[in-house]
This record gives structure tokens, C-alpha cells and sequence, in this order.
């Protein structure tokens, strides 16, 4: 179970959000648990800033109640079949409720790792409140300036008893200032390890993150998968499209960054771009083994049990000698944290499965759906990530009309 800690404001639940839809993206099952919710819930929104003070015995019997109703959930939930990693996101700002949640989780079974969220900026505090809190149901129909002012007083009430993560916690990550600093303890093992590698790569800039396929094919037009042919005439039309269309948005603009994989059909895509490309083995195509440079009608009359099977779950299909879609989620891990790294436009020039994966992480998409999403020839999908969420828009630059299997 990882544990949220942190004053209000800091960004906890985003980071929460946004490991859940990592890890749950990577294959761990994961949910997040969030108590400010439930007590919208329970005791309806609005609570004025009284409830959160400390002194205020009343108050602070309700949230004790309702955060450990809902660390239970979590703890069921969490036994259930396959679950792998629960998200309890709440302030847990001092040491006793630490403690509280700590020993629920021992006597459950369940290992705990903090991760404690801290903002010395208050310009950062004061933005984060003007653009989540304030929106918040908690202030439906409260003139700006006075909620801004009520949940200032919120705050400062967790300040008054708030407790900073000790090595007697146990095992925990603090990130201070958006990664620029980042402390830890106990941490052991896989999981935990990917956890801090992520949180410190993971970046909360806006920029935008392009991904298109090749242009057709010479495979494309032949309706073959894998392999490593050239762009056909169509396909060559469509790079000075891509590169006109590239052009037109970024101009001048020489941050925006240019990935390929290593094959030819989008070294060749790139090329009118001219500018620099990085070239990366692991956005390669998803490797169809022994069916690699077969049509799908191929596969389904030589190989019909493959073709069934693959049809049944494509998600866990795994091509004799290849990989499936899942070991393709695997290698593209890697890429996914160097596209959070980085706080400059990205534009990746892959291929229909590799895309996939990445789409489905930046849409927080089911793990089954993502072999299925359509991802077009001649096509940009301009992804804009979001503090909630990512905003989508696909420009077509050529009349879908297609001039041979190019699914
Ligand atoms: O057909 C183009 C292609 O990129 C093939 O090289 C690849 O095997 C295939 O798409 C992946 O799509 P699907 O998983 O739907 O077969």
C-alpha cells in the first residue's frame, strides 16, 4: 500500500492519480483510495475550515472515522484476486495517524511504503489552490476570494500539528519541490524502486506529446506484417506532409524533439523533418516472430491455432518466437519515463502497436482495450497531458483512403 502524506495543496492527489494509472499501465492492478472524497460523500461538501481544526474534537473524530473506513476498503479491496498496489490519498500528517494506518496494514498483511509530498513554494501552494481547490465541491457557489481564504485557514490548520516523514516511518520517498530534491528510506526491492524512479522522473509540465505512425509501407500496400520495408510513393507523400504539418506548428520552435525507431519506415518518415531524430530499438515494431512478413490470411490458414488464439486475447498472445502486447508495454516502460522527464514537445514516429501502448498509458486506457485502439495511417495525435487527464486531437494530413491492408 503506498500512503499518501502531505499538507493540502501539494499535489498528492494528482501524483496518486498518476501512479495508479503507471503501475496499472505496467500490469499491478492498482486503485486509489481518496478520503476527502468519502467525506464529501458521507457528510456532504462544504465543510467550512472549523472542521479541520484540530482543537475541534468533533471534527477530528469525523475524519478519524472516515479515513479508517476507508483505509478498510482498501485493505479488502486489496485482498482480492490479483490486486497489486492500493492508494491511500490522504494528508496522514502526523505521526499517530501514521502509526494508526501502519498497524492496520501489519495486521492485514500488507506492506507500506509513504510517499510524502512537500512544496516549499508558495507561489506553487497558491496556484494549486486557484486551480483545483477552488473548483473543488467543497466550494459550489463560494464567492473566489473567501474560499481561497477558507481553505488557506484549512491549511494552516494541518500546518499548526503537521508531522514531516521520520526514519521510524519506515519505508518512504519525499519529494521535495517537484523532484528537485528527493529523500528516502528502507526502500527495498522492484516495485518500490520503480515507484521512486518514476516519481522522480515524472514531470507535471504541459507540453505536448505527438505520436504518428510511419507512412504506408511498401508491407503496408502489400497487407504484410513486421519486417523492415521502405515508405511507398503514398508513404513518402505523407513524411513532407508530416514535415509541412511540423513545420506550420513548431516553426522555429528547435525544443520539439523527434523520435524514430530503427527501422526504415520511420527513419524515412522523418527524414524531410530535417532536424536532429533520436533513434530508439525499443519503439521498434511489435516482433511477430514466425509470423513476421506474413499477410493476417497467411497466418489464419498455416497457422489457424496462432491466429485463434491471438483473436481470443490479444492483450497476452505472445507470436511463437515474438512478443505480445504486453512485452511490448514492458520495453516501452523506459520511454514512457524519459516522455514524463521531459518538459519539451515530443514527436515519435513508431509503429501501429507501439503506439498503442503509449496511447493507452497517456488515456489511462483498460490494459485490454489498448491492443484495439485505432491508431490510423497518416495520422497525428497530438496529445496535450493535463494535471487531470489528456487532451487529444488527431489531424488527419491525407484522405484515409487506403490502398492496401494497413490495420
Ligand atoms: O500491419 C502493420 C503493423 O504495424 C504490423 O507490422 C504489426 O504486426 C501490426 O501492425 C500490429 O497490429 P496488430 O497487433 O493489430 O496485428
Amino acid at each position: 500500500m503506498l500512503v499518501m502524506v502531505g499538507l493540502p495543496a501539494r499535489g498528492k492527489t494528482h501524483t496518486a492519480q498518476k501512479l495508479c494509472r503507471y503501475l496499472s499501465w505496467l500490469g499491478y492492478e492498482s486503485r486509489v483510495f481518496n478520503v476527502g472524497e468519502r467525506r464529501r460523500a458521507s457528510l456532504g461538501a462544504g465543510q467550512s475550515h472549523e472542521f479541520f481544526d484540530p482543537n475541534n474534537p468533533d471534527g477530528l473524530l469525523a475524519r478519524r472515522k472516515l479515513a479508517l473506513s476507508v483505509l478498510d476498503e482498501l485493505l479488502d479491496w486489496l485482498h482480492g484476486e490479483g490486486r497489486r498496489v492500493g492508494i491511500y490519498d490522504a494528508t496522514n500528517s502526523t505521526s499517530y495517524r501514521r502509526q494508526l494506518v501502519r498497524r492496520r496494514c501489519e495486521a492485514a498483511h500488507c506492506e507500506v511504503q509513504f510517499v510524502e509530498i512537500v512544496v516549499s513554494d508558495e507561489a506553487v501552494v497558491e496556484a494549486n489552490v486557484r486551480e483545483t481547490k477552488l473548483s473543488s465541491p467543497d466550494y459550489v457557489g463560494v464567492d473566489a476570494d473567501h474560499a481561497a481564504h477558507d481553505f488557506r485557514a484549512r491549511i494552516a490548520h494541518y500546518e499548526s500539528v503537521y508531522e514531516s516523514l521520520r526514519e521510524e516511518d519506515g519505508s518512504f520517498v519525499r519529494l521535495i519541490d517537484r523532484g528537485r530534491s528527493v529523500e528516502m528510506n528502507g526502500i527495498y526491492g522492484y516495485l518500490p524502486a520503480r515507484i521512486v524512479f518514476f516519481l522522480i522522473n515524472a514531470q507535471t509540465t504541459t507540453r505536448q506529446i505527438w505520436l504518428t505512425r510511419h507512412g504506408e509501407s511498401e508491407f503496408n500496400l502489400a497487407g504484410l506484417i513486421g519486417g523492415d520495408s521502405s515508405l511507398s510513393p503514398r508513404g513518402l507523400q505523407y513524411a513532407s506532409s508530416l514535415a509541412s504539418h511540423v513545420r506550420r506548428r513548431f516553426a522555429d520552435d528547435s525544443s520539439l524533439e523527434i523520435w524514430t525507431s530503427t527501422l526504415r519506415r520511420t527513419v524515412e518518415t522523418a527524414a524531410p523533418l530535417n532536424r536532429a531524430t533520436l533513434r530508439w530499438r525499443v519503439l521498434d515494431e511489435i516482433d511477430a516472430g514466425i509470423c513476421d512478413s506474413l499477410s493476417y490470411q497467411q497466418i489464419a490458414e498455416t497457422m489457424p491455432r496462432e491466429f485463434e488464439a491471438r483473436a481470443q486475447d490479444k492483450l497476452r498472445y505472445r507470436y511463437p518466437r515474438g512478443e505480445s502486447y504486453r512485452d511490448v508495454i514492458q520495453r516501452l516502460d523506459r520511454v514512457i519515463v524519459e516522455l514524463e522527464r521531459y518538459r519539451t514537445p515530443v514527436l515519435v514516429i513508431a509503429h501501429q502497436a507501439v503506439l498503442r501502448a503509449l496511447y493507452s498509458y497517456f488515456m489511462d486506457m483498460p490494459r485490454d482495450d489498448c491492443p484495439h485502439v485505432s491508431i490510423p495511417l497518416h495520422t497525428v495525435i497530438e496529445l496535450t497531458p493535463k494535471a487531470y487527464g489528456c487532451v487529444e486531437e488527431r489531424v488527419a494530413l491525407e484522405p484515409l483512403v487506403s490502398s492496401g491492408s494497413s490495420s
